[in-house]
């Protein structure tokens, strides 16, 4: 069954700029039709009107009640304000700022909120891979899993001439050291084996120029290591391009007769 959805999005930023190019201006998924955008920031709604001529919601529960699907790609801060709100209303929700479900128990509300209305939490993969074998594997023994960040000294603001590992631990206490891995981190500590298992090593690299990510997982299915290399949006260089281009899949998934992989 072909399912056509009505998306409205919450943050005109890096994300939502590459989402619109796809589906505005380059037709990719036809079964998806962009209700309008809201951002706090009216100047960045309003760059979107202009580019993309999409149209602009003055308030989050207008779009709320005109969508079938709300995809936030704003911040933590936007999940918090506005994720109950949205599931309440029987809409389902796309969340990229998935450092949000760090905080267990605003997950375990809002799962049971979901659960209530029927509708659906989404966490598209982002800047990552792997997530496929994290899940398939959960149903073996998954013994391990770790996620190793390396990056430029200046993305942690630092000046370091010498490769240096910045943090070795769990990735409970890892992403409030440095909240700025916490998507990723989240996201396959929830796949996999929660915060306190997961492993997150960080590293600041004065020879590279990416944002890398390493995945690595062993369990009684046995193990891989996979590595990616990302490149980041111009808009803001934190975003890995990749992960916008998650949600163009994720979307596609969702309106298409064919589903690829767990
Ligand atoms: N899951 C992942 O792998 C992954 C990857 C990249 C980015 N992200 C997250 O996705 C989010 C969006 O990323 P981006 O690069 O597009 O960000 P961005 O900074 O380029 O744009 C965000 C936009 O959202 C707006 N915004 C922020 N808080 C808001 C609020 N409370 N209400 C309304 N509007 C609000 C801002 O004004 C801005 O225009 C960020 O939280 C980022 O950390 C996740």
């Amino acid at each position: 069954m072909v399912r056509h959805y009505k998306l409205g999005i919450l943050g005109c930023g890096a994300i939502a700029e590459i989402l619109l190019e796809n589906i505005i201006l380059k037709e990719k998924l036809e079964n998806i039709l962009i209700a309008g955008v809201y951002d706090k920031n009216p100047n960045a709604a309003e760059e979107f009107k202009k580019k993309f001529g999409v149209r602009i919601f003055e308030e989050v529960d207008d779009m709320i009640k005109e969508c079938d699907i709300i995809l936030e790609c704003a911040s933590q801060e936007a999940v918090f304000q506005y994720g109950e709100k949205i599931l309440s209303n029987g809409r389902s929700l796309i969340v990229m700022s998935s450092g949000a479900f760090s905080n267990t128990s605003f997950l375990k509300k809002m799962r049971g909120i979901a659960r209530e209305k029927n509708v659906k939490i989404y966490l598209p993969s982002g800047a990552i891979l792997g997530l496929d074998g994290i899940k398939a594997g959960k149903f073996s023994e998954l013994e391990r899993v770790e996620l190793i960040v390396r990056k430029n000294p200046r993305s942690f603001k630092i000046r370091d001439e010498k490769e240096k590992v910045l943090y070795d631990g769990d990735a409970k206490r890892g992403v409030s050291l440095y909240p700025m891995n916490v998507n990723i981190a989240s996201t396959i500590s929830l796949a996999g084996i929660g915060f306190e298992k997961t492993r997150l090593k960080i590293i600041s690299d004065p020879k590279v120029d990416r944002n890398i990510h390493e995945i690595l997982a062993k369990g009684s299915f046995g193990e891989f290591r996979i590595k990616i290399k990302n490149v980041t949006s111009k808009r803001n260089p934190r975003t890995s391009i990749l992960a916008a281009y998650s949600v163009l899949a994720l979307l596609e998934r969702l309106t298409s007769e064919l589903e690829i992989g767990c």
